[in-house]
């Protein structure tokens, strides 16, 4: 567990992310997600709140499970529209000297080379504050629009994300040596083609001789996060995430999962410790407790229930307008996210939850513990999750944007900062790269006993 907490704003480049029905209530900026402007002030206002990381959240297709419609989706803008999340990236950074970015990118509908490129080249043009989520992408929507006939089953798409993988890390770590580039101007050489390497990978869904086409960015590879939570992506977690996001809604459920992606970490020779696990949270903050009271109420009141059900029938790939509201939702395998799944079936088992009641739950935040309350009382939660259940940090989730940001930056953030769980404003930073200041660590490349360093050194 690191000192003190690490903390990512959670969003997507979109009108709705994880609230739906919340862009309805009135100063709401949300269908601002169009203007660089918008962005650049959330940019800053997290950076000025000690935020390590603005977390993107993507997906590829429409949500059409719900009603076997995509009616619904489109009409309660359900995660739809939303434009690319990485091309936002550089303008963000551009305003910001150490916020980090993590992004969102789908291993099953693109080629590892492109992959390689494109966050080799944010890499270089944020100074080495990139991180990519790491995800195989759940709708079968997104399948029909990229070329395939129908979606991938998980454990393929999961076996093709091992290869993904282990094509961009060659490219990053492996083909160009620290000295390739040498930009001898007297010489008339850029770059020594002896220290530039092919990688000859040839596999079962790639075959890319390499090299890679960019030079060595500051930290190579992006710092990976995953947030896996079926037996497969648990251990594709342990081979590859530096971060993981634990989505489980209760504390047995994450020290659980904790506990078991560390021990298959550990089976890979990774030091289970280096692991940064991350919660999401949905603080809900006022200077008094009564007004934190009426502001939960008036968001609650503006959730589309609706939409909350075509969101989560995506996620679950299960309809859930085909249930009574006041069913009880039964454990199954999902091929969509099992993490969703197992919050409601598997993470309290004393509990069982009906249909009505997980949308009510899932309508601000979907499955992350909401935290309403005096600034105070939300970093007493904060602190006890990070010091008593052992979590690194947060994925903090808005309702409101961009109000829920500021005002976690506002209330929350200095209350934090007062106990030391966030660092002040001018302390002195780890290293100038995200992976330095996740880890802790002084150097920017992946550590020596990650997966991909062993094969590479
Ligand atoms: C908290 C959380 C956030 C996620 N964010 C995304 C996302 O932005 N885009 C996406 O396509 N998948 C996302 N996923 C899906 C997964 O990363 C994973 O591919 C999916 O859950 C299927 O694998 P699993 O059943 O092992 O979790 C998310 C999952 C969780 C639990």
């Amino acid at each position: 567990m690191t000192d003190h907490v690490h903390l990512n704003l959670f969003t997507m480049a979109s009108v709705e992310h994880v609230s739906p029905g919340s862009w309805t209530y009135p100063g709401d900026r949300s269908p601002e997600y169009t203007d660089t402007a918008y962005w650049t002030e959330v940019a800053r206002t997290a950076e000025r709140g000690g935020f390590e990381a603005v977390f993107f959240a993507d997906v590829r297709g429409i949500y059409d499970v719900y009603g076997d419609d995509r009616e619904a989706a489109i009409e309660r803008a359900v995660q739809t529209p939303a434009n690319d999340p990485q091309l936002v990236v550089p303008a963000m950074a551009a305003v910001t000297d150490e916020l980090g970015f993590a992004v969102t990118r789908s291993t099953t509908y693109t080629h590892p080379y492109q992959l390689a490129r494109e966050f080799s080249t944010l890499d270089h043009l944020t100074d080495g504050r990139i991180a990519i989520n790491v995800v195989t992408s759940y709708l079968a929507s997104a399948a029909e629009n990229l070329g395939l006939d129908e979606r991938m089953e998980k454990t393929e798409r999961y076996d093709r994300a091992d290869e993904f993988l282990d094509v961009c890390y060659a490219l990053w770590e492996d083909s160009w040596t620290d000295d390739a580039v040498e930009r001898d101007r007297e010489a008339g050489r850029y770059t020594d083609p002896k220290q530039v390497t092919p990688i000859d990978h040839e596999g079962e869904h790639f075959s890319v001789p390499g090299p890679h086409g960019c030079e060595p960015s500051p930290q190579r590879t992006p710092v990976v996060y995953q947030a896996g939570s079926s037996d497969r992506g648990r251990e594709f977690a342990a081979a590859n995430a530096e971060a993981v996001f634990a989505s489980q809604p209760t504390e047995e459920g994450v020290r659980e999962y904790m506990t078991d992606v560390r021990s298959r970490a550990a089976a890979y020779g990774r030091d289970p410790d280096s692991l940064r696990f991350f919660i999401g949270v949905v603080p809900i903050v006022g200077e008094t407790r009564e007004l934190a009271s009426a502001k939960h109420a008036e968001y609650a009141r503006h959730v589309d229930v609706e939409a909350t059900l075509a969101l989560l029938s995506g996620f679950l790939d299960m309809d859930l307008s085909e249930l009574d509201p006041d069913q009880k939702v039964e454990h199954i395998e999902t091929d969509a996210i099992q993490g969703t799944m197992n919050a409601f079936t598997r993470s309290q088992p004393d509990r069982e939850w009906t249909v009505r009641e997980v949308a009510e739950f899932c309508g601000l935040g979907t499955t992350s513990p909401t935290i309403v309350g005096t600034p105070e009382h939300v970093a007493d939660e904060l602190a006890y999750w990070h010091e008593e259940v052992g979590v690194d940090g947060f994925n903090v989730k808005e309702v409101v944007r961009p109000d829920s940001l500021a005002d976690f930056v506002d209330l929350v953030v200095p209350e934090l900062r007062e106990r030391g769980l966030v660092p002040p404003a001018d302390a002195d930073s780890p290293g100038d790269t995200l992976r330095e200041r996740l880890l802790g660590e002084g150097s920017p490349r992946l550590r020596a006993d990650h997966p991909a360093r062993e094969s590479s050194d």
